[in-house]
């Protein structure tokens, strides 16, 4: 059986390709649902409906655990799937989602302050503060949705100045002079991790969730050997997405670097 791995269009493509180097021998199903991207603007029901058929479709393509590397699809979706969805349809499978993992490196980081950006949904939830305030409630959190940087990034527009103005204009709403880390709370904005990088202090240790994630989801396969020894090790990956365009194809290839070769890219309807 495989792992699937969900976005809502390319920002998962950050987390795969660090799945795929730490733990490559498994064999893996991408999935983007680029048609409906960004999720971030919509309400928690619709984006529940929308990974719902994502995690459907995976698990219909015979995936074994399903993560959904997608903040705002983990923030709106993940804990109604772990408790309907999964025990009525699919109880021997499992979904993970990024933020745990997230908030824990987070807090192994010691950090004081902390900032955390990401899609409106995903701030809105205020999944963050609460999975912090459970495990380090000392920890003081400042939040800021930065709604246009998905369509940005979704177009390939990284290194336009314009969104270099953007990135300024949102991270002057924190006090950036006070933070000792900044959580980048959406997957997409890990393929634009040196832009934000270079508008911060120095001092501000950025938490981008690519190694965070693999490193903790290798630590779980190691934990729970009844699911990886389920798991199919030749090296396999399939990419689906629910809009095919010959610039999205390129865009995948451009953010998976050296990973795409020999795999195939495939339009689906969820
Ligand atoms: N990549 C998704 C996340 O991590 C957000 C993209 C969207 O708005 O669809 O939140």
């Amino acid at each position: 059986m495989k792992i699937g791995v969900f976005d809502s269009g390319l920002g998962g493509l950050y987390i795969f390709r660090k799945l795929l180097k730490y733990l490559p021998a498994y064999d893996y199903i991408y999935l983007g649902d680029n048609a409906r991207v960004p999720y971030g603007g919509r309400s928690p029901e619709l984006i529940y409906q929308f990974t719902k058929r994502a995690v459907d479709f995976l698990f219909h393509k015979d995936c074994q655990i399903v993560i959904l590397a997608c903040n705002t699809a983990s923030a709106n979706a993940l804990t109604r799937l772990q408790r309907k969805y999964l025990p009525e349809n699919f109880s021997e499978r499992r979904v993970l989602g990024i933020i745990i993992p997230t908030v824990e490196a987070a807090v192994e980081e010691n950090f004081k302050k902390i900032g955390i950006i990401g899609t409106r949904a995903t701030i809105d939830s205020q999944s963050y503060p609460a999975e912090l305030k459970k495990l380090a409630p000392e920890i003081k959190v400042y939040q800021k949705e930065c709604s246009l940087l998905v369509p940005l990034i979704e177009e390939g527009e990284l290194e336009w100045e314009g969104l270099d103005l953007l990135i300024k204009k949102y991270l002057k709403a924190l006090p950036l002079t006070k933070l000792n880390g900044l959580i980048l709370a959406c997957t997409h904005y890990g393929l634009i991790g040196d832009q934000i990088k270079r508008n911060l202090p120095t001092r501000v240790k950025v938490i981008s969730q690519g190694e965070v994630v693999a490193e903790k989801f290798k630590s779980y396969l190691q934990r729970h050997p009844e699911m990886e020894s389920k798991l199919d090790k030749n090296s396999r990956r399939t990419y689906y997405v629910t809009d095919l365009t010959h610039r999205y194809e390129d865009l995948i290839k451009l953010f998976l670097v050296n990973h795409f070769k020999n795999a195939k890219l495939e339009l689906v309807n969820i």
